[in-house]
């Protein structure tokens, strides 16, 4: 009877034991899965390194990282599994970069960006207007879009002219929608180093947080409007980003024109409304970056060693004419007020009227 029962004692003892080892065997597992499960990381170009260069065990342990890798329905290469975690690169034809701009900025505002970042990527950006321009016209052609919206600047014609900047990207086939205002600065560069850090067909939502802390409106568009929902958004002033795949999944909240009465419904700006998509109706959470820059900042204080990695910069309107970046360019405050073209000398030395 004794016997038996210290004998029972020593087989629970050994079956712990065994357990235990198990458990530690299988944590490296568990780590991995977890965070294959969690891939928001905070986003700005340190997740970089990580995505590119992830532990092949990373890839392999986990059933689902072919979603993240493959393009849909595409063969793992003939090189082998080593390779399975690099994504397709991305290239600058994959951009839809739409730029809001009015009437009255065509010339003030436009001008300035079409000489310096648009003409780097002619092809993928698109001006969205509310006026046929003959100028603008003739200059950009078929990216001139005139979206026929109201041209005074409240939130119904801003929303409408967000409405015709989706309706136009999702006709599009590119993989990357980004948003810009006419006063930002886009270092392509740096966006591409920041949007091909994401892992391919995931749902992305980049940009600069409004405010400090997320929006509390009442939800009524899914609910009766007794409830209320917390949302973070990126402000359009200093541009946003967003991918395909998520975008596709806006459409019943802001394709043909359920954009605008979505942005009725809560009475919130544009900007404002995409994130309430997002975050508030698909439950997607917005990805905080630093890297985005608008007019309401204090810009002279960026530091300029970090300058170049800047993804959008701004200046200040009429009012704040003294809020631009701080650069050493070779254009002085008179011939450069904007600092636009210093930054842009620096990022391309080569053009034509950069001095040498
Ligand atoms: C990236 O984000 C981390 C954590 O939020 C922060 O510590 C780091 O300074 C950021 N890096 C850049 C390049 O912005
Ligand atoms: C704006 O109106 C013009 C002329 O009617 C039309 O050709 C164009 O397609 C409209 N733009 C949009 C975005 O609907």
């Amino acid at each position: 009877m004794k016997i038996s029962c210290i004998g029972l004692t020593k087989t629970c003892f050994l079956l712990c034991v065994s357990g235990c080892v198990v458990f530690f065997l299988l944590l490296p597992w568990i780590k991995h899965g977890f965070l294959k499960a969690h891939p928001l990381l905070p986003c700005n170009l340190t997740c970089h390194s990580r995505y590119l260069q992830p532990p092949l065990e990373f890839v392999r342990s986990s059933p689902h990282s072919h979603n993240g890798v493959f393009q849909g329905g595409k063969k793992p290469s003939a090189q082998g599994q080593d390779t399975a975690y690099l994504q397709e690169p991305l290239h600058l034809k994959d951009l839809f970069l739409a730029v809001k701009t009015t009437k009255k900025y065509h010339k003030r505002r436009l001008d300035l960006l079409l000489q310096t970042w648009i003409s780097q990527a002619q092809d993928q950006t698109f001006i969205f207007t509310d006026w046929e321009d003959q100028e603008l016209r003739q200059k950009t052609g078929k990216q001139m879009v005139n979206t026929n919206c109201s041209a005074v600047h409240t939130r119904q014609a801003l929303c409408c002219k967000m409405a015709v900047e989706y309706d136009k990207f999702v006709l599009s086939s590119k993989k990357w929608f980004c948003h810009l205002d006419d006063d930002n600065y886009l270092n392509l560069r740096a966006l591409m180093n920041l949007l091909s850090a994401f892992p391919h067909n995931t749902d992305v939502y980049v940009g600069r947080p409004s405010l400090d802390h997320p929006v509390e409106t009442l939800d009524t568009v899914k609910g009766d409007g007794s409830t209320s929902l917390k949302f973070w958004f990126a402000t359009g002033g200093a541009g946003f980003c967003i991918s395909r795949g998520l975008a596709l999944k806006m459409s019943p909240w802001a394709s043909m024109g359920n954009f605008i009465s979505t942005a009725e419904k809560v009475r919130l700006p544009d900007d404002c409304t995409i994130g309430y998509i997002i975050e508030g109706m698909l439950e997607v959470k917005m990805q905080h970056s630093n890297l985005f820059h608008s007019h309401l900042e204090n810009l002279h204080s960026l530091p300029q060693s970090s300058l170049l990695q800047q993804v959008t910069l701004s200046y200040g309107g009429p009012d704040k004419r003294k809020n631009v970046v701080h650069v050493a360019g070779s254009f002085s405050l008179e011939q450069d007020p904007t600092r636009f073209k210093s930054v842009h000398c620096m990022l391309y030395p080569d053009t034509s009227w950069c001095p040498n």
